[in-house]
């Protein structure tokens, strides 16, 4: 029998790479929530929006398409998207428009949709929260500042980008209050959650720590 998983944590945890390499291990479809956010962010800068505008911003998604599909392409109204949502420009514009009780309501409901066949693993920031209160396995990602600027540090140095890791750190944090401190929906680790604590693991220890707790809930939820 299949499961909802949904794993939250602050930025740079390494959601996206777990959830993928797990999906893929357990035939789950993984759906990063935080794609759907940048799409709207994207279209949001590319027409001039103003990012507080929520009415605009609301009127904006009911006219947007997100697919998110099983090989982990975002397709924003039929577009391929790529490192276009990735920018800094974007991921500051979405962390602004995250902060908005109407957008949040508008992916949430489509969240909740695409998880109502099982299977998924969701990650996000509100998942085990608010997106899927009653997903049976419930992750809560974390690791230091510093263990996330290393790895950061690690990945531009291996893209040939330069970097300044005291700043990494230290835009590492102040991303953690924003996500923390905003009145909807903050970041926080459900009850039912089960924290893991990546500073001093590798992705496939982290891999293997909740694959084994899913295959676990799998033949609980069998018998
Ligand atoms: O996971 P990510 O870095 O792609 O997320 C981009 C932004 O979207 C980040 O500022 C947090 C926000 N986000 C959110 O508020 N809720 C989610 N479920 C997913 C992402």
């Amino acid at each position: 029998m299949k499961l909802n998983i949904a794993i939250d944590g602050p930025s740079a945890a390494g959601k996206s790479t777990i959830a993928k390499r797990l999906a893929a291990l357990l035939g789950y479809v993984h759906l990063d929530t935080g794609a759907m956010y940048r799409c709207i962010a994207y279209k949001a800068l590319c027409r001039h929006l103003s990012l507080t505008d929520e009415a605009a911003l609301c009127a904006l998604i009911d006219q947007t398409e997100i697919e998110l599909t099983p090989q982990g392409e975002v397709f924003l109204d039929g577009e391929k998207m790529d490192q276009r949502i990735r920018t800094d420009e974007v991921s500051m514009a979405t962390s602004r428009i995250s902060a908005l009780k109407g957008v949040r309501e508008k992916l949430v409901a489509r969240q909740k949709k695409m998880a109502e066949n099982k299977g998924v693993i969701m990650d996000g920031r509100d998942i085990g929260t608010v997106v899927l209160p009653q997903a049976e396995l419930k992750i809560f990602l974390t690791a230091s500042a510093e263990a996330r600027a290393c790895r950061r540090y690690r990945e531009n140095e291996e893209k040939g980008m330069a970097s300044d890791y005291e700043q990494l750190v230290k835009d590492i944090a102040q991303r953690d209050a924003q996500d923390m401190q905003r009145t909807v929906s903050p970041l926080r680790q459900a009850a039912d959650a089960v924290l893991v604590d990546s500073s001093n693991l590798s992705i496939d220890e982290v891999v293997d720590l909740i694959r084994a707790m899913a295959e676990k809930k799998q033949k609980e939820a069998k018998s």
